[in-house]
């Protein structure tokens, strides 16, 4: 070999030792940033962690602020609100009536037949309009001037004689924000949640908006009962059966209702029902404890909202949420670890991973998480994601979801231990229930109803906490559709049919 030759073979190791030092410090780069993932993970996990011992103490916190919040106003951030629902509906009710749905991303006119019986709820949801995203943050006059159109396309559709003659009508209306309630018909909006922020609207009577929209537009109606969607479900659940004392929604948002007795409502000594109870819209969503597990995730979801230190329950539990806080753990850990390589810019959209396509890569069964790929691929435009971040994704959205289900589940004991049906013989003095009654939760929302992992978690986490022997006791009875068929219910339990029987 003569000179040139040997120092090309020379070079040639020189260079290959070169790469393979270069490529051996990549992998142990690389290794020591997926500790790093890991590690942030387990953190993670640790902070989100809902042992029995700490639902336990949500469970106790929310029966001692909902104590607080029925002692005085402003008593407590779980307003506990009086609906002036004072007899639920039995099952006898019937009738034809209108109901017109506010509370979410769409707006619904709806007609329910009642037959008297309690199997033969005939409901047809007439009408579904999506509300405009602008709507949501207008002026309360454009809000109610678009329900009250699609209150008369559906008139104009010439469908219903009933609500087009001239003959004065009279309607419920679900309206599922927080309500200071003045009667069983009428309310004054307190604050918005969810994706809504009409300025103008709070602290105006919400029947007041709607009427004098449909007087403008000629419509000879009256708002006969207004109500929480929670409230809705709790009558539909009644109605159904009579075991049931409270109704929960995790849905967008996230709220519970329940069955109290007038005497334990002292904030409104007095108080006198027919029943001698009545129905308490508790705007859940804003409850807080400092038991409640929070992480750095949440604190800045919080301080980027546009009702910081409001809505505090909500923020960790409903679907607005879940699918917004597992971004922000992707995020942080693209842009701190670069799981996913180049950090794209959707990544950064704020509420751009809806809650319903977590919950599809959540549940995601698929032997390479193919689905997980797409959704992240699509949505969030990051392609080629290797398997072992899939898989670590996946784990995110599960620390979120379990945290969530688990911390509703501790609000449901909470209820039940405030009424004393979790038994332990309840907080107050004179309730002492040796043997357990039937208990009836109603539940509705998408979270409960299509999320199967949370539902799984939720009713674990119930088990977990009363223990075998009481749980068996306790019932989580999903209704269909309380925020549509619960305003006709009411108004027919309160007083004469919303509108004319048409029999
Ligand atoms: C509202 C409640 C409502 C719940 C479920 C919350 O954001 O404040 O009034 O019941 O969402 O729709």
């Amino acid at each position: 070999m003569g000179k040139v030759g040997l120092g090309l073979a020379v070079g040639c190791a020189v260079a290959t030792c070169a790469i393979a030092a270069v490529m051996v410090a990549r992998r142990v780069r690389s290794r020591r940033r997926w500790g790093r993932v890991v590690r942030e993970l387990k953190e993670l996990e640790e902070v989100c962690s809902t042992s029995v011992g700490r639902l336990r103490q949500v469970v106790d916190a929310m029966a001692v602020e909902m104590h607080a919040g029925l002692a005085s106003e402003g008593g407590s951030k779980l307003k506990m609100l009086l609906t002036f629902v004072d007899n639920l509906p039995n099952g006898s009710e019937e009738g034809t009536y209108y109901a017109l749905d506010l509370g979410a991303t769409n707006f619904r006119v709806l007609r329910v037949q009642l037959g008297g019986k309690r199997s033969t709820v005939i409901e047809h949801d007439v009408d579904r309009h999506p509300i405009p995203q602008y709507l949501m943050t207008s002026r309360s006059e454009e809000l109610f001037d678009f329900i009250v159109s699609s209150l008369l396309q559906y008139i104009e559709r010439g469908e219903d004689s009933e609500l087009s003659s001239s003959k004065r009508r009279e309607i419920g209306f679900t309206f599922s924000f927080p309500v200071k309630q003045t009667s069983v018909s009428s309310g004054i909006l307190i604050k918005w949640t969810k994706e809504f922020a009409i300025e103008d609207m709070v602290g105006r009577d919400v029947s007041e908006c709607l009427q004098e929209a449909m007087s403008k537009r000629g419509l000879n109606v009256r708002v006969a009962a207004l109500i929480n969607d929670t409230v809705g479900t709790l009558a539909l659940g009644h109605y159904h059966d009579e075991d049931t004392v409270a109704a929960v929604i995790i849905g967008k948002g996230t709220n519970a209702c329940y069955l109290e007795q007038t005497d334990a409502i002292i904030k409104c000594q007095g108080l006198l029902t027919n029943s001698g109870g009545m129905v308490v819209n508790m705007e859940w969503g804003n409850f807080w404890s400092s038991h409640l597990p929070r992480t750095s995730y949440d604190i800045d979801l919080d301080e980027d909202s546009p009702n910081p230190n409001d809505q505090g329950f909500e923020k960790m539990i409903s679907g607005m949420y879940l699918g917004e806080i597992v971004r922000r753990v992707i995020l942080k850990m693209s842009q701190e670890l670069d799981i996913v390589g180049p950090v794209s810019s959707k990544l950064s959209v704020p509420f751009i991973l809806r809650t319903r396509l977590m919950a599809a890569m959540h549940e995601d069964d698929t032997p390479d998480l193919s689905e997980v790929a797409r959704l992240l691929k699509d949505i969030l435009e990051i392609p080629d994601v290797p398997l072992k971040v899939r898989k670590l994704i996946v784990k995110v959205c599960d620390v979120v979801t379990r945290r969530a289900a688990r911390l509703a589940a501790a609000g449901i004991v909470g209820i039940l231990k405030k009424i004393g049906r979790d038994g332990s013989g309840g907080i107050t003095s004179g309730r002492s229930h040796s043997k357990m009654r039937r208990t009836v939760v109603a539940i509705e929302g998408s979270l409960y109803t299509r999320y199967s992992m949370f539902r799984e978690y939720l009713n674990e986490a119930i088990t977990e906490i009363l223990g075998e022997d009481i749980s068996q006791h306790v019932i989580l009875k999903v209704t269909e559709d309380g925020s549509g068929i619960g305003p006709a219910l009411v108004a027919a339990a309160h007083s004469a049919p919303v509108v004319d029987s048409v029999q």
